[in-house]
């Protein structure tokens, strides 16, 4: 029984190391500074200080990969978020957008830190200083909706 479970344990020990050899990309692409969020001066410094805390390592090509983050399996979660985060939101391309798609994102930012939907759970778990308080909610939230407003008046006239 005792070398059951030894073979087993070292099986395992085994099987996680060579899994280490199969990690996925974990990069932050070029991108062009003058597109961000960031540039576009639509953003008051407290609110994009609370963004760059909770977000960009998501919605951002300026990703803080973890140590974590090197190690197969927990590597593929993480590039899984960060690869679908960019893909809905990324604030790095932010002025790329258009007007329209814009406007509906700034809802969209509105809605999910609203309803605590975003930052993932998953990422407060192991990123206490990303957490936002209900002031930090308010503060995000009436940005993006006063923006989006303010998007609408300017319907067509660019915005970004
Ligand atoms: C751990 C990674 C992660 C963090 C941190 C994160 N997001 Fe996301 N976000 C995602 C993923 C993955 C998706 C796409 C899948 C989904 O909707 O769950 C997404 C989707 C979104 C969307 C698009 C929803 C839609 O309707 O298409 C918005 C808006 C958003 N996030 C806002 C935020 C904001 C604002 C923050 C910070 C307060 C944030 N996210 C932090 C991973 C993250």
């Amino acid at each position: 029984m005792k070398r059951t479970w030894k073979t087993v344990g070292l099986g395992t020990l085994a099987a996680l190391i060579v899994i280490q050899f199969v990690r996925p990309g974990r990069t932050n692409p070029p991108f062009d500074s003058a597109l961000s969020l960031d540039s576009s001066g639509t953003v008051p410094p407290a609110v994009l200080a609370k963004l760059r805390a909770s977000c960009y390592d998501c919605h951002s090509n300026e990703t803080r990969w973890p140590w974590y983050s090197a190690i197969t399996p927990v590597n593929f979660l993480i590039a899984s978020d960060v690869n679908g985060g960019r893909r809905h939101m990324n604030f790095s391309e932010w002025r790329l957008m258009k007007p329209e798609r814009m406007q509906s994102r700034l809802g969209n930012i509105s809605d999910e830190v609203s309803s605590r939907e975003m930052p993932l759970p998953i990422y407060l778990l192991m990123h206490r200083d990303a957490h936002l308080s209900d002031a930090d909610v308010k503060l995000i939230s009436d940005w993006a909706d006063a923006r989006q407003d303010s998007m609408a008046v300017l319907t067509g006239a660019g915005g970004n």
